[in-house]
């Protein structure tokens, strides 16, 4: 793969990227002097920059999203084969992949029953609010409209998703934000010293309890739904504790509020069986997924719902307001579906939920064995292949570490060849989890050059 592109001089992209391309979270002073990272080429669980130079891929593309790794002709191939036959078409009809994708990712999700397509994280949560909204105005005079989020979850870039956000370093400067969103606690066992009155014993369970308090506070007839990460992932990849789940279900059915599971990272064979919440017996009434949907081969997310919550948008139709009166444009392109379905097909054919254990164990196993050589580790943290390394100054008090030291660790990897990320501008003194998220497909030897990268980069940083 390497070679094939290194004569070429991609000086003259990097020059146009530089003069005019608005790059996504980052600060672009460094670019005047600089010169930005351009990834040219992928395959598998390896990426190509400008330059030639070869990196190992730890973050599926940066952001949770190439669970299949690059390079796969048969998703190219199926989208291509669509586009040809039948590009796009409004939603408001129907198309080939779209019924089959919809039909087979059910048949992964029992208990749920409709898809809603659209294109962004942002955007299918967005559509889950808006159908708890709709709700509260069909059912409830317009009252139970609050929407329930938590400490430290993410949910989007959107003002509305914004106003959902748990990360008040990404929030910051982007409000005011929308009415009706309100905040409760954070689960994070590792940090419960940090929250007033958390006990030492059944954590978890105390932690729901946080939440029923806050409904009691807000007045349950007024809260609508309940929107969490089965596994928090920007804000710190924080797995559930023990106990957490079941309390947070008993809760959501004692005082009727919808249960929105945002599966945008977890879905679609990440935590090593198809969504996140599966881990936990969880039964939802909302789900939405994006990111490794089609493995970032083209975009597409999904709002799916059981029956029972797309009853009641039929339930009326003399009523012009009855139905969901929502629509999105490219959720009616067929490239998303058509490559999520082969993704899925390659995730089964393959077994890559099974190698998604293993490596996930593999993978927890060695930053676990780096524990013990680097202090600097105070948790490791995470489900499948999917996982967070929290860096801390002090094991005894759990000071986080300084960031600019948290960076020093990434781009030391970077200078290596392996591509890690780490918690960013989410929150507040907080940002020093490193994170681990590569393609379902990593190997036992891809799975120790990461670590050994890491175990170079901590030696190297901290000594
Ligand atoms: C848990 C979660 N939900 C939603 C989103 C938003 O997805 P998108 O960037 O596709 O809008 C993200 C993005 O990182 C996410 O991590």
């Amino acid at each position: 793969m390497d070679g094939t592109f290194k004569d070429n001089d991609y000086s003259k992209v990097v020059d146009a990227d530089r003069a005019h391309v608005w790059h996504h979270l980052i600060q672009h002073k460094g670019f005047e002097t600089g010169e930005p990272k351009m990834i040219i080429e992928g395959k598998g669980i390896k990426v190509w920059d400008q330059h030639g130079k070869e990196h190992t891929d730890a973050v599926s593309g940066g952001v949770w999203t190439v669970n299949v790794g690059y390079g796969r002709e048969s998703i190219a191939n199926a989208v291509r084969d669509q586009l040809v036959k039948m590009n796009f078409f409004g939603g408001t009809t129907g198309s080939i992949p779209g019924a089959l994708f919809a039909e087979k990712l059910i048949t992964k999700m029992p208990g749920m029953s409709r898809v809603y397509y659209a294109n962004s994280g942002s955007e299918a949560n967005e559509k889950g609010f808006k159908i708890v909204r709709q709700i509260a105005h069909k059912r409830y005079g317009g009252k139970k409209h609050k929407i329930l989020y938590r400490d430290r979850d993410y949910h989007g870039s959107t003002l509305a998703t914004m106003s959902a956000g748990g990360q008040d370093e990404r929030n910051a400067q982007y409000g005011p934000f929308a009415p009706g969103f309100i905040r409760v606690p954070h689960c994070m066992e590792y940090r419960k010293h940090e929250q007033d009155g958390a006990p030492e014993e059944n954590y978890g369970v105390w932690a729901a309890n946080q939440i029923e308090e806050v409904i009691l506070r807000e007045g349950a007839d007024t809260v609508g739904a309940l929107c969490l990460e089965p596994v928090t992932a920007g804000g710190g990849v924080i797995t559930p504790p023990e106990g957490y789940w079941e309390r947070v279900q008993e809760i959501c059915k004692k005082y009727d509020i919808l249960l929105h599971i945002d599966e945008v990272v977890c879905g679609v064979g990440r935590t090593g069986v198809w969504f996140g919440y599966q881990n936990y017996g969880i039964k939802p009434d909302i789900v939405t997924m994006a990111k490794g949907v089609a493995s970032g081969y083209a975009a597409i997310s999904c709002c799916v719902t059981t029956e029972e919550v797309f009853d009641m948008f039929k339930d009326d139709p003399s009523d012009p307001l009855s139905y969901f009166r929502d629509i999105s444009t490219f959720g009616g392109c067929t490239a998303g579906p058509a490559a999520a379905l082969e993704n899925m097909r390659i995730i089964e054919d393959e077994n890559l939920m099974a190698n998604t254990l293993d490596m996930g164990a593999r993978m927890m196993g060695n930053l676990q064995a780096l524990s013990e050589k680097h202090a600097v580790i105070g948790d490791v943290r995470g489900k499948g292949l999917f996982i967070g390394a929290e860096l801390v100054s002090d094991r005894g008090t759990k000071e986080a570490m300084d960031e600019k030291m948290v960076g020093a660790v990434v781009a030391d990897c970077m200078a290596q060849g392996v591509i890690i990320g780490a918690t960013n501008r989410s929150i507040p003194g907080r940002n020093n989890t490193l994170c681990f998220s590569p393609a379902l497909i990593a190997t036992a030897d891809d799975i120790d050059h990461i670590t050994d990268a890491v175990d170079q980069a901590l030696g190297s940083v901290f000594g």
